[in-house]
């Protein structure tokens, strides 16, 4: 085991949504495998951005979860993910919009961390897996396709699809799916990754959230990644709020506080986790649940029975 400076803490999520009407063990048991395997890399001495990256890869083979396989279909039937990454460290931020046909859009994020033009969009996006030689992967299942199929038969009623694939499609269900990760390593090194399938059944060439530095924002002091409805993390600009405010001396769930206090006021339907350099973990919602998982070095701890609106939680180092 690597001699470390500081703890190691891990922070991930799932989403956040409506209730999950019994997929609790099933979501625990995806989350807590990501944690057991990113938390041991990190305790290796690997660096948090790769933590990061794995983390959110391992998020994205899940087909539980919307984002990579298992993301949710647009309005016209294609999947288009998007997803960003940012080292805290050099304050860099890389991402891709609206790609298809790839199993791990935080791969694309990763190697845009080192280039001149780090966010692309869709037709760039496709240039940069036709460049790198990615095989073509379809993320495309069953049961995604089942729930677009529905929603096409009722003329698309609904502006958002279920935060995640559950067995049984569920007719009232609303969700806002997306991954994220969160790492502070042995140095005291911070990362943060964010990718999602967006909202489903949105319009061609609606932006998401996760691949803007509003959805995903890290800075030497903290970092923090956001799920929820796009278009609300955009107007709270949530993350770089949160993580401004503890670079300016706010203590971490203190910054949570007063952000989600500003969101709730404004009607904004959202959640988010975070951590920062002295180890604190928090995360809230807006929303009714919110799906994460963390590793205190201690303690493994997770939020899925943490119902009822507009609540701000954490734990310190
Ligand atoms: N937060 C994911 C999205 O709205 O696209």
């Amino acid at each position: 085991m690597t001699e470390h400076r500081v703890q190691p803490k891990l922070i991930i999520h799932g989403g956040a949504g409506s209730s999950l009407k019994g997929g609790i063990s099933a979501v625990r048991k995806s989350l807590y495998a990501v944690i057991e395997e990113v938390y041991a890399m990190l305790l290796a001495g690997v660096t948090a951005r790769d933590a990061v990256v794995r983390g959110c890869q391992r998020l994205e083979d899940d087909p539980c979860f919307n984002a990579g396989t298992g993301s949710v279909l647009q309005s016209d039937g294609q999947i288009r993910m998007s997803a960003s990454l940012m080292d805290g460290t050099t304050q860099r931020f890389s991402g891709v919009i609206n790609v298809s046909r790839v199993r791990h859009p935080i791969e694309l994020a990763l190697t845009l961390q080192s280039c001149n033009d780090r966010v692309l969009s869709d037709y760039g996006s496709a240039e940069l897996v036709r460049e790198l030689q990615l095989p073509i992967y379809d993320p495309l299942t069953e049961i995604r396709l089942q729930e677009w199929m529905l929603e096409r038969a009722g003329n698309f009623t609904k502006d958002m699809a279920g935060v995640v694939a559950e067995r049984e499609l569920v007719e009232d269900r609303a969700g806002r799916g997306t991954i994220g990760v969160v790492a502070l390593d042995g140095e005291g090194r911070i990362a943060v990754g964010t990718s999602t399938g967006g909202k489903g059944f949105e319009r061609i060439g609606r932006v998401s959230d996760s691949a803007m530095p509003a959805g995903n924002y890290a800075m030497s002091q903290a970092a923090v990644s956001c799920t929820g409805i796009g278009e609300d993390i955009i107007d709270e600009c949530l993350a770089p709020r949160i993580v401004i405010r503890v670079a300016d001396g706010l203590p971490l769930q203190a910054a949570f506080e007063r952000s989600f206090e500003e969101a709730y006021k404004n009607g904004r339907d959202l959640g988010a986790i975070g951590l920062d350099r002295t180890g604190a973990i928090a995360w809230g919602k807006t929303s009714e649940v919110l799906l994460a998982a963390y590793h205190t070095g201690e303690k493994v701890g997770d939020t899925l029975e943490w119902q009822g609106q507009h609540r701000v939680a954490g734990v310190s180092s």
